[in-house]
């Protein structure tokens, strides 16, 4: 397989080496072992494994295949699928899919909660095999020692759920959509409410499990602290595949607060955007603040204002009445309520029960099937002009169901060093945007016009924002940022375009670690960290 040329179609190549795959997966003949021989041979109990291995010729294959796609840009009929999918039990399935995908040639697209921005854990041009982790997500809390093992394959509500069985004073700070991985998330930084307190998902990580490229099973201790600065923050699919990782649980009171403010142009939206930019930032430690923009039918624009406190009510709207008189805050935008249910409530999630967390399928009707989103960073405000440009591209067609979010940074962020992590947004950003501009399945023929309406606000926004590099934030992977689009491995040179963009000087020392784990380069997708010398 090896010997095979590029030079043909992909499309071509996966059907002839899906049709060898499948004709020869019963031969005996070990000059022709297929990647499905191989791998029932390297496992102890070969019946056990074959229940773990999906070939499009299992009738669940397609299902499984979506049942976390989250973005429909990538499950159309044109999309790459992987020629084998492994959900392994046990570490040394995961052991035994390494060896065997060298040994085939054959990448390895790793997969948590299936929620990256442009498909890449499930979704490659070269033959491939998906590792889905659905099977290892295990939570284990120990309340008393204020830690907690989680395996990738878990998802947010998982953690979130088996916290709150535990205790209602113990949180862990990450991000607010149920159905995002683990395994993803923490690989690429992990913002969510409680950030300005006590900082980004990786900066609470204390210790790892991962399977690298040669099959050895490593911990913090035995990777030691280069690769596991790596694997915190530089992003997913570069390194080798993390197994579980253990987690420093936070304080959080009994009683949080959230608040909405909404205003529309007719009652100073812009007016109030500007402000808050110099405001929010300043904020004690245990706010989190975010504007939500939107446009409201042909008329006007809508900014929410979501502001989230560590505390009650009496605290919270005398201090902004205080800070953001403009806002006008008062009770009546206020509620009070446990972590949990604030959890439930700034997710958008039905509130009725705990057990919405635990549905790993929950599509919020709010998010498009379709999407492109971006990230920025400003670190200066944008003048009232600016704000009004980018409301006129709201009011372009394609803006009709797009959403911005100003997320403010400051407070714990602005005090961890650029270097702790390969995530180096932190003193200086005011904050970050999101651009998310979403259309709906009647719409996808037309999906190129939404994506380009997006370049085109991204574009807009270039003299506003951060400049050399323009950061980005990796958990919102963004294929359109490098200078060689998606489809083609990059040199070091042509990485380091995007590279800069998402982790600045970090970078340098991120590419030492890759050589140092993975010099073939064998964990690889179009935004991976490449190696020294590829
Ligand atoms: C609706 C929605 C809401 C979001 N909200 C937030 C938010 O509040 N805060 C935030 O910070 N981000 C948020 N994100 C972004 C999210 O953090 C990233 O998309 C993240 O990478 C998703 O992780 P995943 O496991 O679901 O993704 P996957 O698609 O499974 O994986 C993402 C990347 O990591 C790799 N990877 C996955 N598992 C492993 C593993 N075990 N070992 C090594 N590599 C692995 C994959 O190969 C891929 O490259 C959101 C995304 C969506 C779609
Ligand atoms: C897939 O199915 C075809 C026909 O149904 C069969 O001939 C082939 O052996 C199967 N392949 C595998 C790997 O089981
Ligand atoms: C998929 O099909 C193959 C034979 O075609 C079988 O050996 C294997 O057990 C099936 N996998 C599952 C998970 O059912
Ligand atoms: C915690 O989980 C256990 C087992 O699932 C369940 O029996 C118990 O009722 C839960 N406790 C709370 C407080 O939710
Ligand atoms: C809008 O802001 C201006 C200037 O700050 C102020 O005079 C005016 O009263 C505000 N209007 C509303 C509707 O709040
Ligand atoms: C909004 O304006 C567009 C033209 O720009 C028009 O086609 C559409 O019907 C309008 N929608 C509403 C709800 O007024
Ligand atoms: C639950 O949702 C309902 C309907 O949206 C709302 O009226 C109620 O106040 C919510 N309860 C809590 C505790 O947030
Ligand atoms: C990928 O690289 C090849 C050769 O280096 C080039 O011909 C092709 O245009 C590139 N594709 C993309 C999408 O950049």
């Amino acid at each position: 397989m090896k010997s095979l040329h590029f030079s043909m179609s992909p499309f071509v190549f996966i059907l002839l080496l899906s049709s060898s795959l499948m004709a020869s997966a019963t031969s005996a003949d070990a000059g022709d072992e297929t990647f499905l021989d191989c791998i029932s041979l390297r496992s102890d109990d070969s019946t056990s494994i074959s229940q773990l291995i999906f070939t499009p010729n299992n009738s669940s294959f397609s299902s499984l295949l979506e049942s976390t796609a989250r973005n429909l840009r990538f499950s159309t009929e044109t999309t790459p699928r992987p020629l084998v999918i492994v959900t392994p039990s046990q570490v040394s399935h995961i052991q035994a899919t390494i060896h065997c995908a060298q040994k085939h040639g054959l990448q390895i697209r790793t997969r948590s909660g299936g929620h990256d921005f442009e498909g890449l854990s499930y979704v490659s041009r070269a033959p491939f095999v998906v590792v889905d982790m659905v099977r290892l997500r295990s939570v284990d809390i120990d309340v008393e020692n204020r830690v907690a093992w989680v395996q990738s394959g878990a998802v947010l509500g998982e953690l979130y759920y088996n916290l709150a069985n535990r205790t209602n004073t113990l949180a862990f700070p990450a991000g607010l959509c149920p159905t995002v991985g683990i395994g993803g998330y923490l690989s690429g930084g992990g913002y969510g409410l409680l950030f300005r307190t006590y900082g980004l998902a990786i900066d609470n990580v204390l210790d790892a499990e991962l399977v690298d490229v040669n099959g050895r099973v490593l911990d913090r201790n035995s990777m030691g602290e280069e690769l596991f600065w790596a694997i915190r923050g530089g992003g997913g699919g570069s390194f080798g595949i993390v197994v579980s990782w253990k987690l420093r649980l936070v304080p959080v009171p009994p009683t949080v607060t959230v608040f909405t403010v909404d205003r529309t142009l007719g009652q100073n939206a812009t007016e109030l955007v500007h402000q808050w930019q110099s405001i929010a930032p300043g904020l004690p430690d245990e706010f989190y603040n975010e504007i939500t923009i939107t446009r409201v039918a042909n008329r006007t624009i809508r900014a929410s204002f979501h502001g989230y406190f560590l505390g009650g009510i009496d605290e919270v709207v005398p201090l902004m009445q205080e800070r953001f008189p403009e806002l006008g805050l008062v009770r009546e935008n206020c509620a009070e309520m446990s972590w949990i249910e604030s959890i439930l409530y700034m997710g958008n999630l039905p509130n009725e029960s705990l057990n919405i967390l635990l549905d790993r399928t929950y599509q919020s009707p709010l998010l498009s099937p379709y999407f492109k989103s971006k990230s920025d960073y400003v670190r200066k405000p944008i003048p009232r002009i600016g704000l009004e440009g980018l409301w006129s591209n709201l009011f372009e067609e394609e803006g009709t169901s797009a959403s911005i979010s100003f997320i403010s940074y400051g407070g714990r962020m602005a005090e961890i060093p650029a270097t702790a992590t390969p995530f180096p947004h932190r003193a200086g950003n005011l904050y970050k945007i999101v651009y998310n501009s979403g259309w709906e399945e009647e719409e996808n023929v037309r999906s190129e016009r939404y994506m380009r309406w997006m370049r085109r606000v991204y574009n807009y926004m270039a003299s506003y924002v951060s400049k050399s590099p323009r950061q980005a934030y990796i958990n919102y992977r963004d294929l359109d940022i490098g200078i060689n689009g998606a489809g083609n491995f990059t040199s070091l040179a042509q990485a380091s375009v995007w590279g800069r963009k998402y982790f600045m000087n970090n970078f340098h020392r991120l590419v030492r670690a890759k050589t140092m784990i993975d010099p073939q380069n064998f964990f690889r997708h179009e935004q991976s960290i490449p190696p020294f010398s590829h």
